[in-house]
């Protein structure tokens, strides 16, 4: 099966998780990894999916039942009618799956994209990306379309949601910014998350739009530092970035204890990534020694670490 006409990517928003989802600008890079899958027509009506996808422990149980609601609303979505004609859905990649990587965006854009193949249907990437949406909300009720966006699109995007169809840019960098990812190895509920900062912003509108206009500042500052090549203030706006979300309540100790170990062992810049309360954190290294050092501090604390370059 033609594996790289389905890939979609994992991401790691570098600015705005949270924030994104109240119409304000964010940053977010894909990773080279990704997810796929494979489309095959079965001789009985019915579904049978099969997940080989790499993951941390727990990971998979927890979103077994969300999974399953993406995968359908994304079919319905696109017309299948596995009713009538049964498919059988076959996910890999080397994309693991962990909270705060877009795992969930990236198998609903492969369906989309298995079915796109299939079907020999021609859709364009902005179709892929609306079949993508639609699946997303099977894993979290309002998603702002970050994750799918970035799952279809790959590269660095400026992604901003809107009242309509949102609106992303794609970002060139002047020299390639390398990363380092961990995981908490605590598998997070994003439904749940969003839902408890939409209920503080409500019961306190002054503290969330203070949090919110900081925010606006750092998320420009931090596009034209990394326009810029700029790699210094792209980290002191990172490490700002996390203190916010560490204010709206979404971080946790894992996340901090990381976010510290990583600024320790020569981090420029760190923070938690995706939903919180668990879930990822990254950081930016200046050189291949540093990216070393930092992912080796990060591998004494956290049960998962990567490497990877954003060029
Ligand atoms: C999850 O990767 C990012 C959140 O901002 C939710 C969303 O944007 O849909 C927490």
């Amino acid at each position: 099966f033609p594996s790289d006409k389905t890939r979609a990517f994992g991401k790691l928003i570098l600015f705005g998780e949270h924030f994104v989802v109240y119409k304000v600008p964010a940053l977010v890079g894909a990773v080279s990894a990704y997810t796929d899958c494979e489309l095959q027509y079965l001789d009985e009506p019915g579904l049978e999916v099969v997940d080989n996808r790499p993951a941390v422990p727990n990971y998979k149980q927890q979103k077994y039942d969300e999974g399953m609601e993406a995968i359908n609303l994304t079919l319905n979505h696109l017309g299948v009618d596995t009713k009538k004609r049964g498919i059988k859905l076959t996910f890999g990649g080397d994309l693991c799956c962990a909270s705060g990587i877009g795992a969930s965006a990236a198998q609903v854009v492969s369906l989309a994209r298995a079915v796109n193949h299939a079907e020999s249907r021609s859709m364009t990437e902005d179709e892929i990306n609306a079949a993508g949406y639609e699946g997303e909300k099977g894993y979290h009720g309002t998603p702002s379309g970050i994750d799918n966006t970035a799952a279809t699109f790959g590269g660095l995007l400026r992604f901003q949601r809107t009242d309509g169809a949102p609106i992303f840019e794609k970002k060139s960098l002047p020299s390639p910014i390398r990363i380092v990812y961990a995981s908490t190895g605590i598998t997070a509920s994003t439904t749940k998350v969003v839902g408890d900062v939409k209920a503080k912003k409500e019961a306190d509108e002054a503290w969330f739009s203070n949090l919110l206009e900081q925010y606006k500042v750092l998320v420009d500052d931090g596009q034209k530092a990394i326009e810029d090549g700029d790699l210094v203030t792209v980290g002191k706006l990172m490490d700002q970035n996390h203190a916010l979300l560490q204010e709206l309540t979404v971080s946790c100790k894992e996340l901090d204890d990381l976010v510290a170990a990583a600024r320790s062992a020569g981090a420029i810049g760190a923070k938690m990534s995706g939903t919180g309360r668990g879930g990822l954190m990254l950081a930016i290294a200046p050189t291949e020694e540093i990216q070393d050092a930092v992912a080796k501090a990060l591998e004494a604390l956290a049960p998962q670490v990567w490497k990877t370059t954003f060029a």
